[in-house]
C-alpha cells in the first residue's frame, strides 16, 4: 500500500464523514481515523466507534495505549473490520493522555513499546505502523530518537511517521504542541539516511505542493494534517501534481455527491452538522467563502439543522462556481 500522501489522524476532526468527503475528493491518499483508545474501541459501542464507509478506503485505524494484551486485541478488530493498518499513536501530548498512559510519554518507554508493538504484529496480518514525535521534553537528540525507532524496528515495525517536532508534556497545551516546538525536517531525513530500508513518513506544518515535492525526494511519504482540514480542496492540487491525475472533481460536484451521502446518512440517525462542519473550508481561498460559510452556520450547524435546508445548498455552490469562473 502506498502512502506517498496521508491525511493525518485528527481528533474531532477527521471522523467518518469527513474521510467520506475527502475521499470525494482524492482516491490516491491515506486516511487515518482519529484515535481511539483501547479500551473505547474493545468495551465501547463498535458499529459507533469503529464502523466506515468503504469508500474511504485506503484506511488506518489509529490506536493509543500501552497495554500489549489490549493493543493486540485491537489491531485484530482492525483487521476483521477491513482496515488497512493499524497504527499507534507515539506522539500526542495531552495531560490526559499522558495520565492513561499513551501517546507522546511512551517515547520515554521505548521496551514497553517495542513489546506492544510484537504484540500487535503477532495478532494480525495488517501493518502495524507508528506515529511519533522527534523527541520528547528535554530530548530532542538524533541518537536517542533513532535508538528508539531501531528498538521498534526490531519489534518488527516497518513505517514510521515522523512529527517532526518534539513534544513538551508540561507547560504547553496540545495545541501550543502543535505549534511552539520547533519543526527540525533534518532530523527525520537522517532517520531515512541512517535507516534506508524504513518507510519514513514526514509531518508537520507543510502546505504546499513544492513542500511536498521536496520531502518526497528524501522521505517515502509526507502526512498533512491542517493543511488538509482547513483547505480540503487542496487535495485536488495533490491529485494533480503528485499522482498526476488528470480529472478531478469540482467543488460542484463533490457538493453533490457529499448531498446524497448527508440524505442516506440523515435517513441512519445522522445529525446534518456531523456532516457538514466538515465542510466549512471547501471554498477556501475562494469568491463565496463567505457566503459558503455563513449559508452553512445559519442552516446547518445547530444539532437539530433540518435536512430540508439542505436542498438549497446547490444554489449557493452553483452561484459561487459562476463567480469563480467569471473571475478566471
Ligand atoms: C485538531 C487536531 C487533532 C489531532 N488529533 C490527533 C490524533 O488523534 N492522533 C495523532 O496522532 N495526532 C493528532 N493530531 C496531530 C496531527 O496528526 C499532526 O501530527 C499535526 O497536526 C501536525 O501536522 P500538520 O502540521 O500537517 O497539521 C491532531 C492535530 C490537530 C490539529
Amino acid at each position: 500500500m502506498k502512502k506517498t500522501v496521508s491525511v493525518a489522524p485528527m481528533m474531532d476532526c477527521t471522523d467518518r464523514h469527513d474521510r467520506f468527503f475527502l475521499r470525494l475528493i482524492s482516491k490516491n491518499v491515506m486516511l487515518y481515523t482519529e484515535m481511539i483508545a483501547t479500551k473505547s474501541a474493545i468495551y465501547g459501542d463498535r458499529k459507533k466507534n469503529l464502523s466506515f464507509s468503504p469508500e474511504e478506503k485506503p484506511l488506518a485505524l489509529q490506536v493509543g495505549g500501552s497495554d500489549k494484551k489490549e493493543l493486540s486485541q485491537v489491531a485484530k478488530i482492525a483487521e476483521d473490520m477491513n482496515y488497512d493498518e493499524i497504527n499507534i499513536n507515539l506522539g500526542c501530548p495531552s495531560k490526559k493522555v499522558q495520565k492513561n498512559m499513551f501517546g507522546a510519554c511512551l517515547m520515554k518507554e521505548p521496551d514497553l513499546v517495542s513489546e506492544c508493538i510484537n504484540e500487535m504484529i503477532n495478532s494480525c496480518n495488517i501493518p502495524v505502523t507508528a506515529k511519533t514525535r522527534i523527541g520528547i521534553d528535554d530530548i530532542e537528540d538524533f541518537n536517542y530518537l533513532n535508538e528508539f525507532i531501531l528498538k521498534l524496528k526490531e519489534a518488527g515495525c516497518k513505517t514510521f511517521i515522523i512529527h517532526a517536532r518534539k513534544a513538551i508534556l508540561k507547560g504547553l497545551s496540545p495545541k501550543q504542541n502543535l505549534n511552539i516546538p520547533k519543526l527540525n525536517y533534518e532530523m527525520v531525513y537522517k532517520v531515512k539516511k541512517e535507516n534506508p530500508d524504513l518507510e519514513i513518513i514526514i509531518n508537520g506544518g507543510i502546505t504546499k505542493i513544492e513542500e511536498i515535492k521536496n520531502h518526497l525526494e528524501i522521505c517515502n511519504g509526507v502526512m498533512i494534517g491542517r493543511a488538509i482540514y482547513q483547505n480540503p480542496y487542496f487535495l485536488v492540487d495533490i491529485e494533480k501534481e503528485i499522482f498526476n491525475v488528470k480529472d478531478h472533481p469540482s467543488r460542484e460536484e463533490v457538493a453533490e455527491k457529499l448531498l446524497k451521502y448527508l440524505e442516506k446518512e440523515v435517513q441512519l440517525g445522522t445529525k446534518v452538522n456531523h456532516i457538514m462542519r466538515h465542510t466549512v473550508g471547501l471554498y477556501h481561498g475562494q469568491i463565496g467563502s463567505k457566503k459558503w460559510k455563513r449559508y452553512l452556520s445559519d442552516n446547518m450547524m445547530a444539532g437539530d439543522s433540518d435536512f430540508q435546508k439542505s436542498k438549497h445548498i446547490m444554489t449557493i455552490v452553483q452561484n459561487n462556481e459562476k463567480a469563480n469562473q467569471a473571475n478566471i
